[in-house]
């Protein structure tokens, strides 16, 4: 979700809307539609093989959520053209399908979908290496990202503030040398695809709203092996990195327990960064 945007999105300021507390019920149908959602990132892995479409996994992508009895959240959504945001290689986030764009062997590729069910939105992201032929620094910013994104999670549990989980995030990425995408955050999610509070992936220290049992939100950062900068494409979506380093993302839907956290996107086949079993 974009970070610096206009005040009103939808109708709804982000910024000044409470953050939905959702009760056990909501939880458990919320969790459905987020394992539902995870499925299909776990699905799709085998067909993430050199010379396959973008737009092939997309048609898969749509039949495995029509089999749910589902939508994707993003068809339509502000004109957006799929049912997944395709992004590789240099593309940071919002990558559109496309039957010309090809997975070439050395690629690495984020695969985001979001799951609408009987109201509630479940939404994750996962790379994926394409082929045996990723670089190590490749290999190297794909892990790196996975990492950031589980150590800001882990900063998930009731009366943390917001800000720990970007000052976790961004640790991680720094420590090796990498930069932190800033323009796009994670979200509250449920009820609503993008919903207050926003989860800033960097340290913002004035963001000390509390975390409360019953808040969902995403964690999804964007991680760049070069600097943190980016521009949108004229097609009105495909974002990149300015210096066309690689960037890599990986999102999960959480919520805030009484003890803690739980993954509600957490993959059903035990799936977390690549190499993924075969
Ligand atoms: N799923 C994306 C997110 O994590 C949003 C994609 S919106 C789209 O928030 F329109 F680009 F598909
Ligand atoms: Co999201
Ligand atoms: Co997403």
């Amino acid at each position: 979700m974009k970070t610096k945007q206009r005040p009103l999105s939808h109708g709804v300021d982000l910024q000044r809307r409470r953050a939905p507390i959702y009760d056990a019920d909501d939880i458990e149908a919320l969790r459905r539609v987020c394992q539902e959602s995870s499925t299909i990132l776990d699905e799709i892995t085998r067909h993430i093989v050199p010379g396959v479409t973008t737009q092939e996994l997309d048609d898969r992508i749509e039949a495995m959520m029509r089999d749910f009895g589902g939508v994707a959240a993003t068809l339509g959504y502000k004109g957006y053209p799929a049912s997944s945001c395709i992004s590789v290689n240099h593309v940071v986030n919002h990558g559109i399908p496309s039957p010309g764009k090809r997975l070439q062997d050395g690629d690495i590729v984020n695969i985001d979908v979001t799951l609408l069910k009987d109201g509630w939105y479940g939404d994750n992201s996962r790379m994926y290496l394409v082929g045996d032929k990723c670089s190590l620094r490749a290999r190297k910013l794909v892990d790196t990202t996975y990492d950031a994104m589980m150590a800001g999670i882990a900063q998930v549990r009731p009366g943390a503030e917001l800000m720990e989980i970007g000052l976790a995030i961004q640790t991680v990425a720094h420590a090796v040398g990498f930069s932190v995408v800033e323009e796009y955050c994670g979200h509250g999610v449920g009820r609503a695809f993008h919903d207050a509070p926003m989860i800033m992936h960097y340290a913002v220290p004035t963001d000390r709203m509390k975390m409360q049992p019953g808040m969902v939100f995403t964690v999804e950062p964007m991680i760049n092996a070069g600097k943190k900068g980016v521009k949108q494409l004229s097609d009105g979506w495909t974002v990149v990195t300015r210096d066309r380093s690689l960037s890599a993302q990986f999102e999960h839907t959480v919520v805030v327990t009484e003890n803690g956290h739980d993954i509600l996107t957490r993959s059903p086949k035990g799936f977390t960064k690549p190499p993924y079993p075969v």
